[in-house]
Order: structure tokens, then C-alpha cells, then sequence
């Protein structure tokens, strides 16, 4: 194996998902202390942000600054080089998210032990599915009182539409809570009541020895066994492939805080979690393994101060390797560029970089050549698959409140939307500009933005919409038709694609029933 391969090879690029408040935070904690990234808890807050009163934008950008710095997590562990990607915890910013998930070679969902599968992770996981990407579960919060495990699996499958397999399993829960059988390491892994020390963890190969008797005592062992006949019974043994094709997801249970059941997780995780995987550009599928280097644009991160306008572009570095002061082709402005500080995230510390393998990301400072979706390569014309657009959920007109910064707020609007802040349609009937969010707190952004990085003034207009659905058919007498009969709610996004901007939930039902060879998509990647 070439030394390329070697690096490429033990790098695992991944995303923690979770519903607010199911132990993200606390589980990408324990995770940096075992790889010695950090050595106290509590130093991982940027998610915090998600706890501010929704109404408090402001305080919330001001962490988002902080989180820079933990957008990315690199750290080694056990010869694997290990890339935790951060995704913002407050649901407004859901859109950074689904980028985020387009950087990351698998998932790892935390679930709340007590809630379940909650709204939140519902729509996450479908962009997982969408992509195919393998996620493994962990279930958290087993020291307080739960759902039963077998009913929780059920609800896992049913709601996240994905089979599932226990890795480990409770042996009681709450306060009597006694820790795990590690279905995987077959062992098993006792734990303590408020001690917050790495778990006793037994060689037990055989679960109907005497022995189970003498840790847990003659009922939870006698329950215990019985579970795991079940188990076997029910779930087939976990097969790797379908795993990493994104069909059935491990479960591993434990307890995040009390620093119970994560190193069996990260040490399951390393071992059987994909390194990076091809990725499909429109031209051809690029290998991480090739030489040559190539990477993409998936999340930019701008500097809202007005006094040092300044971004930081993230690369995911989808193959070879990425070097410092070398030219590569910024394929779309078809121009080579080079970078002095490339920096790269190891713990909570950004800092320059000389090299860095696929799987890696790499931040560019970068004062406006970027938008998202944007590809560099080693000179090669290569366009990676757009990074998906989902229907927004809001909807306003954007208004012009300052006649004499016509130009100013042309500029800026096309700056934040190449950042990704939000989704910018025009209506084809009467060239009126609408804005598309997911969350309320995206419009004060950009209002805010506008007026201190642009000096532009603008102001929202109501309109009522439902969805906005991409449109596409092999019919073009009917999709012209279409477009004719419904001229008021046509618009073209940035890129110049057709969408209908449905007002309601039955006039879409309607123009499906009515025009039957035409596709609504509801992201723009079909
Ligand atoms: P998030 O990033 O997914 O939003 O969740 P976060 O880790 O912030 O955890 C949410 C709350 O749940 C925190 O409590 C955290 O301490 C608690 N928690 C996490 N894992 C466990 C666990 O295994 N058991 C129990 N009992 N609690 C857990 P908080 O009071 O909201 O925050 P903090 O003041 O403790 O930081």
C-alpha cells in the first residue's frame, strides 16, 4: 500500500446528528478525550447556541464565530486519524446542516434514550438515506428511566426507516441502570452509578456461564440471556456491507455523560466506519485513492465583522492530497489559485497546514472567490454533484428600503446566497425576488448582514407559499403548458432552474394530479 493509500485509508470524516438536547454536545466531548484532544470536560460549548432564546440571533452569531473553531475535530486515535464535522444544534440553521452531511463519509446518530426518535433526526436521517451514507446509533441517557429497549429498536426502524442491529445491550436502565452486554467485543461492561471513569469491562465470551450471576445477580442475568436469545433470534448477525451501503445501522446504549459506553462505541466506529468513499462528480466517480487532488466547497463561513470581511471557505478534500502553495483550478472561474494558509483542525486548534490527505477538510481564507458547491482540482474540469437545495419553509419578498444602494444590495444578496445563508428565487411573471429559509432567524441575518457588511437596506415583504418544487418532465409540450397556465408561480433559482412556487398543499396535490408527466422535487438534486 502506498503511503497515499495509508493516509486515506485510516481517516474516518464524520457528523454527530442528533435532536437538540439528546447529548451531542456531551458525546463529541467524551469522544475528543479519548483521543486526548482535549483533557477536560466542558470544553466543547459551541453548540450551546441552540439554548439561547430563538429571538436572540445576535448572541447566537456571536457563538457561531466561536465554532469556527469546532466546525472541525481532528484527532488520532488508535492509528485512525478521526474528523468530527459540527453541525449547528438550532434548527434555523438545518441547511448548514444537510451541507455538512455532504462532507462526511458516515453518521453518527445520538438518540435520547427517554424521547426517542425526535423530529429533528427524522429529517437529518432522510438526507442520510438520500445519500446512502452508513450511520450507527447510539443510544443515550441510559442512567434515567426510558423506553424499553425492544420498543425503542422498533421505533428506530419505523421512524428512521432503517433496519437495525444492537451492538450492545442494556442490562437494566434508570437508576438501577447496570451497564451493557458489548454484543460486539463480547464483554461485559459493568458500570458505576455517578463515577465518571472509563468502564469496568469484562472478557465474557459466554453469556450462559455462572459467572453473569455473581456481576449482576440471578434475575438481570436470567433477563440478560433471555434478551439475547431474542436478539439473535430477531435482528440478523450485523454484515459490514449493508452497513456501509446504508441499510442497517448498529446500536450501541449507553450514557454519554457519565462517560459510559463511548469508547465501545469509537472503538466499534474506527473499525468498521468507512474511510472516504468515491465520490460521484458529474463527469466520473473520483476515487479518494487517485493521485491527483480534488475537493469541493461545502460550507462557508463568513467573519461578521465589517472591519475584517473575511471568510473561511471549508474544502472537503474528496481525493490525493492537498498541498500548500501549490496552484489548483478553481474550476468554475476556470483560473489557478494557491493558498499560503490553508489551515486544518486538530482539537479545538486551527493551524496552517503543509499537507492534508482525502477525507480531510482544509479552511481557505477567502475574501469572496467562493461559493458553495465550488470545485478545485489538480487542473482537471471536474464539477462535483451539486450539494442538495431543500424546499425552504418560509418564504418572503425582498424589498429594496434604500433607492440610492440599489447595487449594494444586488451584491450582497449574491454574496450570502453563494454562502449558502438562504435560497433566492425570482418570480418570471413579475421579477420579484423572494427569499427562502428554513427558520425565521435567517431573515434578521441577512437583514443585519446587509446593512453592516454591505450598507444596504432591505425589507421583507409577506407572500404565502407552501413549497417551492424543482420541475423537470420529457414532456415538453406539457411542462411548457405547465409553465404558461401557471405563470404567476414560476420562478428560476440562482442557477437558472425552473421551480414552482406552490401556495398551498392542495394546489401542488392538484398540479400533480393534472399534469401527470411532470416531476416536483422537492430538493434540487434529482
Ligand atoms: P445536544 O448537544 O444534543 O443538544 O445535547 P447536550 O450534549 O448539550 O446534552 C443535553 C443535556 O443532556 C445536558 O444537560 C447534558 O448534560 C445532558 N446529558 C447528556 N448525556 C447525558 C447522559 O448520558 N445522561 C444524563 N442524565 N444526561 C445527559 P443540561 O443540564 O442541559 O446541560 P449542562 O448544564 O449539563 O451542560
Amino acid at each position: 500500500m502506498s503511503e497515499l493509500d495509508k493516509e486515506i485509508h485510516r481517516r474516518r470524516t464524520f457528523a454527530i446528528i442528533s435532536h437538540p438536547d439528546a447529548g451531542k454536545t456531551t458525546l463529541t466531548e467524551k469522544l475528543l478525550l479519548f483521543g486526548g484532544a482535549i483533557h477536560v470536560a466542558g470544553a466543547v460549548k459551541s453548540n450551546k447556541i441552540k439554548k439561547t432564546a430563538t429571538s436572540d440571533w445576535m448572541e447566537i452569531e456571536k457563538q457561531r464565530g466561536i465554532s469556527v473553531a469546532t466546525s472541525v475535530m481532528g484527532f488520532e486515535y488508535d492509528g485512525y486519524k478521526i474528523n468530527i464535522l459540527d453541525t449547528p444544534g438550532h434548527q434555523d440553521f438545518a441547511e448548514d446542516t444537510f451541507r455538512t452531511l455532504t462532507a462526511v463519509d458516515s453518521v453518527i446518530i445520538a438518540v435520547d434514550v427517554a424521547k426517542g426518535v425526535e423530529t429533528q433526526t427524522r429529517k437529518l436521517m432522510e438526507v442520510c438515506r438520500m445519500r446512502k451514507t452508513p450511520v450507527m446509533i447510539f443510544v443515550n441517557k441510559m442512567d434515567r428511566d426510558g423506553k424499553d429497549p425492544f420498543d425503542l429498536l422498533d421505533e428506530l426502524e419505523e421512524e428512521l426507516k432503517i433496519k437495525v442491529r444492537p451492538l450492545s445491550w442494556p442490562i437494566d436502565s434508570g437508576q438501577s441502570f447496570r451497564g451493557v452486554y458489548n454484543l460486539y467485543q463480547e464483554k461485559l461492561d459493568l458500570y458505576t452509578p455517578s463515577k465518571q471513569t472509563v468502564t469496568e469491562s469484562i472478557e465474557f465470551k459466554d453469556i450462559n456461564s455462572p459467572e453473569l450471576e455473581r456481576h449482576i445477580g440471578d434475575s438481570l442475568a436470567a433477563k440478560l440471556r433471555e434478551d439475547i436469545e431474542l436478539i439473535e433470534g430477531v435482528y440478523p448477525e450485523l454484515d459490514i456491507d449493508t452497513y456501509l451501503q446504508g441499510e442497517v445501522a448498529p446500536v450501541f446504549f449507553g450514557s454519554a455523560l457519565n462517560n459510559f459506553g463511548v469508547k465501545e462505541l469509537l472503538d466499534c466506529f474506527v473499525k468498521i466506519a468507512p474511510s472516504p468513499r468515491p465520490i460521484e462528480a458529474v463527469e466520473r466517480v473520483v476515487k479518494p485513492e487517485e493521485e491527483a487532488f480534488t475537493g469541493f466547497i461545502f460550507k462557508i463561513h463568513a467573519n461578521m465583522d465589517p472591519n475584517h470581511r473575511s471568510c473561511i471557505a471549508f474544502v472537503k478534500i474528496c481525493s490525493g492530497k492537498f498541498e500548500r502553495n501549490v496552484n489548483y483550478k478553481h474550476v468554475r472561474f476556470n483560473r489557478q489559485m494557491r493558498f499560503s494558509s490553508p489551515t486544518a483542525f486538530m482539537a479545538q486548534k486551527k493551524e496552517t497546514v503543509d499537507e492534508a490527505f482525502a477525507g480531510d477538510i482544509v479552511g481557505l481564507p477567502d475574501t469572496g472567490n467562493f461559493k458553495i458547491g465550488d470545485t478545485l482540482t489538480s487542473g482537471e474540469e471536474l464539477h462535483f454533484k451539486g450539494l442538495p437545495s431543500f424546499s425552504p419553509e418560509m418564504f418572503k419578498y425582498i424589498e429594496n428600503a434604500d433607492p440610492m444602494k440599489t447595487k449594494q444590495l444586488q451584491k450582497g444578496i449574491d454574496q450570502l446566497m453563494d454562502e449558502g445563508v438562504a435560497q433566492l428565487f425570482v418570480n418570471q411573471f413579475n421579477g420579484r425576488k423572494i427569499i427562502g429559509t428554513v427558520g425565521q432567524l435567517q431573515f434578521e441575518v441577512i437583514q443585519y448582514r446587509l446593512l453592516h457588511e454591505y450598507g444596504a437596506q432591505c425589507k421583507w415583504e409577506p407572500i404565502n407559499l407552501f413549497k417551492a418544487c424543482w420541475i423537470e418532465s420529457d414532456n415538453e409540450d406539457e411542462l411548457e403548458n405547465f409553465k404558461k397556465r401557471k405563470s404567476q408561480y414560476m420562478a428560476k433559482d440562482k442557477e437558472g432552474r425552473d421551480v414552482f412556487l406552490a401556495d398551498s398543499n392542495y394546489v401542488l396535490m392538484m398540479a400533480q394530479q393534472d399534469f401527470k408527466d411532470i416531476r416536483f422535487h422537492f430538493t434540487s438534486e434529482f
